[in-house]
């Protein structure tokens, strides 16, 4: 549990970005904090792990104030994710996440055997993964490591600043969708940043909106939705976000469009450099207009390791489920839900890839608005 108490920040006695903030954040609860730039978020995590000290106030965590506990006793509890999480490069994935078991005194075996446990949470196998570098990794794989890597001592609470702001849309989605599950099984206190209010509302068990550091409100996603608290609180969430069904909407209005793309005689290192340099876990595989199908980092990998990083993405099992993009999403959802696949790729009339439709939103949540009744276990309070 996490308790602020007045807690104020002033930089160089002028600048307040912290004012007089109140607020408990529950064990193993997702709390998301969002609001425009500058308006302190970054800093009220960073007051957290005492990367920052408030200028006034205090901060509980677990019943203890921060400000008695030895500083590196305090983030050595709390795992830490920023956008640029910089994984040693020198270091195989199996070291970058055992750096703090490492600074600890863990053994060799204990070591592994936790890397191991974490690789295997988030379906990375160990055997593909443990020995690789950063530099054999993809965007969103890197960034998943960056994750465990603050999981490694099994900290109480995580701290998340936009960790996955430099990922491209598809493999946002995916992470986001791979963060709620890895929550489900760790039952973390999560405290998550972001200024994307799509990313808030798919990833929060409550958001609280901030506004020239104070709280505006702090409320679950849909009663953020159905109430806003003011103008400000609407004009944020957006007008769009309350009034279409997105369900209604053409797949070709909300695809993701810019798919990275290769021919099927390009290698696999010529595939993994193109997902670095985009930070994506999918490319298109096409020759010209006669699409192929998607690769994933997933697949990629396991290829890597079969074949060689040399041999060609023609070789690899591709992702072929498609969709038209005139259809709406509801046939986009159906046909994700069919499939075991993370992403659609869309089709125009000519055939032609135009863009991918990724799992991420709107089957795991607007589903559940359409078909309340049939998705399994869930039950809504309604009727
Ligand atoms: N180290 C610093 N020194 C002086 N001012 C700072 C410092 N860090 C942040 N600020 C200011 O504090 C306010 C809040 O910043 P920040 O917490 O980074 O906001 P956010 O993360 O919401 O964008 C801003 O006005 C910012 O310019
Ligand atoms: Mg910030």
């Amino acid at each position: 549990m996490v308790v602020f108490e007045d807690v104020t920040k002033i930089y160089d006695d002028e600048t307040v970005a912290v004012d007089g903030l109140n607020l408990t954040v529950e064990r193993g609860e997702f709390m998301v904090f969002i609001g425009p730039s500058g308006c302190g978020k970054t800093t009220t995590l960073q007051m957290i792990n005492r990367l920052k000290e408030p200028t006034s106030g205090r901060i509980l965590v677990n019943g203890e104030d921060t400000r008695d506990m030895k500083a590196v006793d305090l983030r050595r509890n709390m795992g830490y994710v920023i956008q640029e999480i910089a994984l040693f490069p020198h270091m195989t994935v199996g070291q970058n996440i055992s750096v703090v078991p490492d600074l600890l005194g863990w053994s060799q075996e204990e070591k592994l055997e936790r890397a191991r446990e974490l690789l295997a949470l988030v379906d990375l196998d160990p055997d593909v993964y443990m020995d690789r570098y950063p530099r054999e990794l993809s965007g969103g794989q890197q960034q998943r490591i960056g994750v465990l890597r603050a999981l490694a001592v099994d900290p109480d609470v995580l701290l998340m600043d936009e960790p996955f702001g430099g990922l491209d849309p598809l493999t946002r989605d995916q992470l986001h969708d791979e963060l709620k599950i890895l929550q489900d099984k760790v039952q973390k206190t999560i405290i998550f940043v972001t200024h994307d209010m799509d990313e808030a509302l798919k990833l929060a068990d409550r958001v609280t909106l901030m506004r020239d550091g104070k709280l505006v409100q702090v409320d679950s996603p849909e009663e953020i939705l159905r109430n806003p608290n003011d103008e400000f609180v609407a004009d944020f969430i957006g007008s769009e976000r309350r009034l279409i069904s997105p369900l209604d909407v053409l797949v070709r209005e909300v695809m993701l469009e810019d798919i990275p793309k290769l021919g099927s005689d390009a290698s696999l290192d010529d595939a993994l450099s193109l997902m670095q340099e985009k930070k994506t876990d999918y490319i298109a595989v096409a020759d010209g207009d006669d699409f192929k199908g998607m690769l994933s980092a997933h697949r990629l990998q396991e290829l890597r390791l079969d074949t060689g990083p040399e041999s060609s993405i023609g070789d690899a099992e591709l992702i072929t489920v498609t969709v038209d993009s005139r259809e709406t999403m509801m046939t986009a959802v159906h046909r994700l839900a069919e499939t075991e696949e993370h992403v659609l790729a869309v089709m125009n009339r000519k055939g032609k890839l135009v863009g991918a439709i990724s799992r991420g939103w709107l089957p795991d949540i607007l589903a559940k608005e359409l078909w309340p009744k049939e998705a399994a276990g869930f039950e809504t309070e309604e009727s």
